[in-house]
């Protein structure tokens, strides 16, 4: 019986499905074939992916007969670069793709995003399909059309909203992540069922260590809720206008944990959600918005999972409180020079405010730093 699970996300004329299982990459042509283009994809991947997959999707392509051809960039952020775009968007042309021509982003956030840009720039907009493969860009990133690269003054400051075709999930190839980078990418998993789903977070109480060990039904169900809710929000606010900023539970903290770690292998993205979405529990009790049992239920999870959960977790130095917050400050969810958190009622029950006072987050940016250097 197969295990695929559909998600559609309904956005009038940039409408498409999100197809996550365990067998997809054998089946892509299939699903490629009906978006037509000329029988040829061009595939954008990183070295990593290419090694352990390539091979894997060209045979799936051609068995509908499509043929491809595939840029492979170097793996990590630092190729979310402007010189990057520049030889992915030049090679796509060298290529000859036309308006009519669907590109394929086969690699993580970074080539997703990259790819995503290239296709929206490139004859002011091809399509292309995502297939993500790891855990954060098949819960996140390949969701929703957020495309972009980063600039020397900031993380993904450069991009556009350019929704894919198509996204194929394919769960399998989580089995070939680092535990580190699987762990991570669940940490985005974690934060949907503490933004607006209580019974997902329970289900992830419980269901979590299985799903790590490898349990595909568990895989597939945790991917699905994930695309479920990213794509309901994304229906409702595509531009982040409003409801799209609760995505970004957590964020407001990882975005200054990233950069106060120089956005190194010390913390990677997933991680600083995890750590923040900690945090902002911990900030939304002391506020009196909910339980004190709240935060520690939510560390006590992502602790059970051997996840990062507190800034203790982090090796090395970081700046003081003050510094901590200045670095928030920088960050481009600022509005009219307010920060602006999710903070939460309850498990499951997330708000955007920008009304939260200094002395409550330096409070608790005090503590957890404190813990830091006590743990030494
Ligand atoms: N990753 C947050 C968003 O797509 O809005």
């Amino acid at each position: 019986m197969s295990l695929t699970q559909t998600v559609h996300v309904d956005l009038a004329e940039r409408a498409y499905d999100i197809h996550i299982g365990p067998d997809l990459l054998p089946q892509v042509g299939a699903y490629v074939a009906p978006l037509g283009g000329r029988g040829h994809v061009c595939i954008l991947t990183d070295a990593t992916v290419a090694g352990l997959h390539l091979e894997a999707l060209k045979a799936g392509l051609a068995q509908a007969g499509i043929g491809s051809d595939a840029l492979i960039l170097p793996p990590g952020e630092a190729t979310k670069s402007w010189s990057a775009l520049e030889q992915s968007v030049e090679w796509l042309l060298s290529q000859k793709v036309e308006r009519g021509d669907v590109v394929i982003a086969f690699g993580g956030g970074v080539i997703g995003d990259l790819a995503g840009f290239a296709a929206a720039v490139l004859r002011r907009g091809v399509r292309f399909v995502q297939i993500p493969t790891s855990l954060l860009a098949q819960v996140d990133s390949s969701v929703g059309g957020k495309t972009g690269i980063n600039s020397p003054h900031g993380k993904n400051l450069v991009g556009a909203f350019h929704q894919p075709s198509l996204v194929l999930a394919d769960t399998a190839l989580l089995g070939t992540l680092r535990p580190r980078d699987f762990l991570a990418g669940y940490g985005e998993v974690v934060k949907y069922g503490l933004l607006g789903d209580a019974a997902f977070f329970e289900w992830l109480e419980e269901q979590g260590p299985a799903l790590a060990a490898g349990d595909m039904v568990a895989r597939v169900q945790a991917v699905t809720r994930s695309c479920q809710m990213k794509a309901d929000i994304v229906q409702r606010d595509e531009t982040e206008q409003g409801d799209r900023a609760l995505l970004n539970l957590g964020h407001t903290f990882c975005h200054a944990l990233e950069a106060a770690t120089g956005y190194s292998d010390r913390l990677l993205h997933g991680e600083g959600v995890a750590v923040g979405c900690a945090l902002a529990f911990e900030l939304s009790a002391r506020m009196g918005l909910c339980s004190q049992e709240d935060p520690s239920r939510v560390r006590a999870h992502m602790r059970q999972m051997g996840m990062k959960v507190d800034m203790a977790d982090i090796d090395g130095g970081l700046p003081d409180a003050e510094g901590l917050l200045a670095l928030m400050a920088q960050d481009k969810k600022v509005l009219d020079g307010k920060l602006r958190f999710i903070l939460a009622r309850g498990i499951g029950d997330a708000f955007i405010t920008s009304d939260v006072p200094s002395d409550a987050v330096l409070g608790v940016l005090q503590d957890a730093l404190e813990l830091k250097a006590s743990r030494g």
